[in-house]
Order: structure tokens, then sequence, then C-alpha cells
């Protein structure tokens, strides 16, 4: 059920691309049915260019014949498809589940409208009760985490199969639980003023709109 939650609002967001198009490829479960749809779009004759926000969106890019960009590359990118953890009803968004968060936000800024694809469990009242991720250097990443636990959370340094998670940029994952966050720009201008954080999983006024699969449908949130 969940799956096909995904699949709806995935497969729904490609029909937004139109040949010709600079398109910022998003990274994470529910986007990769934008990526496949994609993929046989392209087979059909869609001409357009892939901007990954990931190496793994890379690779699956590649292996479906969709051309690939680079953002250097393009002075703006026409429309972005990406997943997101959590989603308020301002469509400010908690993002980096799948670690690829500061890609993510260097191209949905780049990005003339930016589309965010969920399944209804992430739409929530109050951001916060998905664990937020900062991504953060190397270097003294012990005195970092201290410094974002005192914001007042619980900060955890991401680990995946026993060893600390690096990402594409070669940097750590800290994953802070917060619980409700009430006001996400304040918080957001508060962690960007630690040292050693390289970007931070809050987007806030990035989403143009929020195609949300649900059990019954498609809803469309949009910005007011
Ligand atoms: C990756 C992300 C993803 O978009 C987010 O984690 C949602 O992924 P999924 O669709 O698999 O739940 O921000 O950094």
């Amino acid at each position: 059920m969940i799956e096909e939650m995904k699949r709806k609002a995935g497969e729904k967001a490609a029909e937004y691309i139109k040949d010709g198009m600079v398109v910022g490829l998003g990274t994470g479960s529910t986007v990769k049915y934008t990526i496949l749809k994609l993929g046989e779009m392209v087979r059909n004759g869609l001409e357009i260019v892939g901007v990954p926000t990931s190496r793994r969106t890379e690779e699956l890019a590649r292996s479906l014949g969709i051309k690939l960009g680079d953002l250097n590359d393009y002075d703006s990118i026409d429309i972005t498809v990406d997943g997101a953890d959590e989603v308020d009803e301002k469509l400010n968004l908690i993002k980096g589940g799948g670690g690829a968060l500061l890609r993510e936000k260097m191209i949905a800024y780049a990005s003339k409208y930016e589309v965010i694809v969920v399944d209804e469990r992430k739409v929530k009242e109050f951001l916060g009760e998905f664990p937020l991720p900062v991504e953060i250097v190397k270097f003294g990443y012990r005195r970092t985490l201290r410094n974002l636990e005192s914001l007042g959370c619980r900060a955890e340094l991401r680990m995946k199969d026993g060893e600390i998670y690096i990402t594409d940029n070669g940097n750590y994952i800290v994953d802070c639980k917060f619980g409700k966050i009430e006001e996400p720009e304040k918080l957001e201008r508060e962690i960007d003023r630690i040292p050693g954080v390289v970007e931070i999983g809050l987007f806030i006024n990035l989403a143009n709109e929020v195609i949300v699969g649900k059990k019954d449908g498609i809803e469309i949130m949009r910005k007011s």
C-alpha cells in the first residue's frame, strides 16, 4: 500500500516534464518512480537533461538512458522533482533521510520550480517528529555534535553497517531529534551559525508544490 502511494505521487510528477527541460533528479524511494517513468518517456523520444542530486540517482538515471548534466553548466534548472521526509502545511520540509541533503538543497535553490513527491504519512502539522539531518565536516565532529545538542536536541552521528555514514561530499551526518519544531526558520539560522555545519535538512520556502500519494488517489498542495 505504501509503495503504491509512492508510485502514484512519483509517476504524477513525471507528467510535468516536457521536451527540452533541464530536470533536477531527486533522491529516494518515492522519486525513484518519477525517474523510472522518465526513463520510459526518454525511450519514447522525450529529450531532457537530468541533473542528479546523488551518486545513487546518477547511476539509476544513467542505467535508464537519461542524458545527464552538471549543475555548473546551467544558469537554472527548469524543474526539480524530489522526495521529503516531512512536509508541513506551508510546504516547509525536512529532507536528508537518504543522506543527499546538500546536493538536494543546492539543486532546489537553483530550480525555477521544485516539486516534492511524498506518501500521505509524511504530511504533518509541525516538522520535527523525523530527526533533522545535518551534514557536518569530519574535523572536530564530536564538538559539533555537542554544539548541536546545546540547541535542545538529542544528536546522533549517522551510522551505516557499523561504520560512520559518509555523504557523497565526504562529510558526516548528524540526526537531531528536536521533537516539534515551532519556528523552523529560526532553528535553521541557529544551526547555521555553528562552525562545522555544512548544510541543514530544513528546506524552507523552497518547494512550490507537493504531490501527496494517498490510499484513495492524489492530493496536490501548492504554495498559497
Ligand atoms: C534524501 C531525501 C529523500 O528525498 C527523503 O529521505 C525521502 O526519501 P523516500 O522517498 O525514500 O522516503 O531527502 O536525502
